[in-house]
């Protein structure tokens, strides 16, 4: 599995089967263009022939951390371990780019996004009124040293 940067012609794949990825939930909006056209040196997709199997799309924030704003699996192709190796990827760009941390968000119902960023080492916080009043996230946050994030093996 070899993360390879994201194009305009993935991302436009990408919005064109969202429920593929993410299912009812209406994600659009966590979609926005920044993420090709001024973060796009890191956001990261897998493909699988000439489809997208997979996404992360993050940017690293001012203060050093790696911020991973969404990452996607279709679920055609979940528990590949693909996810994790674009986190893996995007862990040695935003290294590369002076970050020490990696941070992510998930909403307290997503229990599979949070199991998976256990695996990988992240610790999960829950954060009331994160996103506003009555919004409460889980704030996923881990370390970034010079061998890269403490990202575990797996099987
Ligand atoms: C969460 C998500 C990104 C995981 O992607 P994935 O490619 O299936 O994950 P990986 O195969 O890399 O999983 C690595 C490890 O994480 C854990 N894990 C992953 N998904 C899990 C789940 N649904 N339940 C429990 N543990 C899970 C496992 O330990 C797994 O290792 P294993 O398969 O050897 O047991 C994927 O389910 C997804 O796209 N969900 C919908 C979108 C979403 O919610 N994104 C996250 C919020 S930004």
């Amino acid at each position: 599995v070899t993360p390879e940067p994201l194009t305009a012609s993935d991302f436009a794949a990408i919005i064109a089967d969202l429920p593929g990825f993410w299912g009812e939930r209406d994600v659009r909006h966590v979609h926005h263009p920044m993420f090709l056209h001024e973060f796009g040196d890191t956001a990261l997709v897998v493909r699988d022939g000439d489809r997208v199997a997979a996404y992360l799309l993050g940017f690293v924030a001012p203060g050093g951390v790696g911020y991973v704003h969404a990452v996607g699996v279709h679920r055609s192709h979940r528990r590949r371990g693909l996810a994790r190796a674009l986190y893996a990827a995007f862990a040695d760009l935003a290294r590369a780019r002076g970050a020490t941390r990696m941070k992510a968000i998930t909403t307290p119902a997503n229990e599979g996004s949070i199991a998976f960023h256990r695996a990988l080492g992240l610790q999960p916080a829950l954060v009331r009124d994160y996103t506003g009043p009555g919004e409460d996230r889980v704030v996923l946050t881990g370390s970034l040293d010079s061998t890269g994030m403490r990202i575990h093996s797996g099987r």
